[in-house]
């Protein structure tokens, strides 16, 4: 059978994540065929510096796919079937404000949590808007994948402001943290496993996992991370998340588990259970934002540039980001119609029983070719409900905050963040994020 080719677009072509992505694309060619890969970025001397080093792995590996690199939307949104996007909205110098102001209250400053992933959200929801909004000009019947941050704050902009738009906001941490269980059991892939799990995006739960046949691994899990969190005895060659932060998360998971040893959480609950202990570990003039900048920013740039250079990829420590393949596994569930069950950012609608119907929670669904069908993981329990209620009206509120332009609303989100301790404080906060996002939020009044 000859099958069709595809052609996509990287939207933040930029991006650290680009040449691992394109390495994992050109490595799955068989499983889903590309004849064009364009990337689309608004800074192009940045995005330059990938796209020059990726036309030579492209050369070398698949010389008949077709290349571009353009920061013209007309150009990179015309004849296009999937938009991949991972844009970050300001750039790491904007990270880094976002980690180090709440920090100087002694709040926790992180990318997707609590007043720096609020912050992030304020920057991040146009950007997203504009790239779906020319996709569907340039390419209307196209879908656009996203793993753009914060994906909270991002799906609920776009439930509310495109709700028939074909985007779907996908996040690789349950993925990552799979891997780790899969390894931890002596499975070789997480896709030995069947698994329910809920909550809201780097918000939720694992409440079953089981093996092909239906067997129960909860129990074997369970045991392990009781014991070692998600941390493994021999590391996996992940690059995603190698550092020694994320290997202190990794352990972290364990003291997560213990508040409800029912189920098995998601590695960013730490932030909003044990929130003092990062503030205690974190170094307020080198955050995880200077940590990225120093290590895969700095590698992967640095490898770019040696590769065209020397007009070849021999000797490149670039590596295939196999992790990333999720995104292949997803734009096949839609263009063979596959069924593949995969964790998705989705509009709840009874997903979760006993939970506000607008929400965007994170659960398993089917993806078929017109899209995700969500799958009803029944009622949960008090306590999480409880949490997830506050944290997805903090959600709520910065996009309401957004579209109104209302400073009234934006300071309730971070007042009802968990991890805010106090009203004062959320304000101090506030007015420091404004004045250095002025670029890039929208004016409150
Ligand atoms: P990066 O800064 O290296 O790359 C982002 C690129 O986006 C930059 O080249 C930038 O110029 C570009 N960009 C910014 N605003 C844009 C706009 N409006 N239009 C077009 N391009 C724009 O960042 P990174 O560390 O590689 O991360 C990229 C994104 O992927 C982040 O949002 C990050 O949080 C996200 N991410 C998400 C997941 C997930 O689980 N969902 C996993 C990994 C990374
Ligand atoms: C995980 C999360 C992403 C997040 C990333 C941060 O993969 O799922 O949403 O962007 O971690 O990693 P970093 O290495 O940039 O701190
Ligand atoms: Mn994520």
């Amino acid at each position: 059978m000859n099958k069709k080719k595809f052609s996509i677009v990287i939207a933040g072509g930029g991006s650290t994540f680009t040449p691992g992505i394109v390495l994992m694309l050109l490595d799955h060619l068989e499983r889903f065929p590309i004849r064009q890969i364009k990337f689309y970025d608004n800074n192009e001397e940045r995005q330059k510096q990938i796209a020059d080093a990726c036309a030579i792995l492209l050369k070398e590996k698949a010389s008949d796919i077709q290349f571009m690199a353009t920061t013209d939307p007309k150009t990179a949104f015309t004849d296009v079937d999937f938009v991949m996007a991972h844009i970050r909205v300001g750039l790491y110098a904007m990270r880094e404000l976002d980690e180090k102001i709440p920090l100087k209250y002694g709040v926790i400053g992180q990318e997707t949590c609590g007043p720096g992933g609020i912050a992030y959200g304020m920057r991040s929801i146009g950007g997203v808007l504009e790239i779906l909004d020319y996709m569907e000009k340039y390419s209307p019947d196209a879908w656009m994948l996203n793993y753009s941050n914060p994906a909270a704050i991002v799906a609920e902009a776009t439930r509310k402001l495109r709700p028939h738009s074909k985007i779907i906001n996908i996040c690789d941490m349950p993925v990552g943290i799979e891997e780790r269980m899969a390894r931890a059991i002596g499975l070789t892939s997480r896709k030995e496993m069947v698994v329910r799990y809920y909550g809201l995006n780097h918000f939720g739960w694992w409440t079953d996992i089981r093996d092909l046949e239906g067997n129960d691994l909860m129990p074997q899990i369970k045991a392990h991370v009781a014991q070692h969190g998600y941390s493994l005895p021999e590391e996996i060659a992940e690059s995603q998340h190698m550092d020694a932060s994320w290997m202190h998360t990794f352990a972290k998971a364990k003291e997560i588990y213990n508040i409800d040893p029912t189920t098995l959480p998601n590695t960013y609950l730490k932030y909003y259970f044990y929130p003092q202990d990062e503030v205690a570990t974190a170094n307020p003039d080198y955050t995880r934002a200077n940590e990225v900048m120093a290590g895969r920013e700095r590698h992967v740039f640095g490898e770019c540039h040696a590769i065209t250079k020397r007009g070849s990829s021999l000797g490149t420590t670039l590596e295939i980001d196999e992790h990333a393949s999720y995104i292949v596994d997803l734009a096949r569930a839609i263009a063979y119609n596959t069924h593949e069950r995969m964790l998705l950012i989705v509009q709840n609608k009874g997903a979760i029983v006993n939970f506000d119907d607008t929400a965007m929670v994170e659960v398993p669904c089917i993806v078929g070719a017109n899209g995700p069908e969500p799958l009803t993981q029944g009622e949960i329990p008090r306590f999480q409900k409880g949490l997830m209620e506050q944290q997805v009206a903090v959600e709520k509120l910065v996009v309401e905050a957004w579209v109104e332009g209302s400073y009234q609303k934006l300071w309730q989100a971070l007042t009802l963040s968990k991890i805010v301790p106090n009203a004062r404080v959320a304000k101090q906060i506030l007015d420091e994020l404004i004045a250095v996002n002025l670029d890039f939020w929208p004016e409150l009044n």
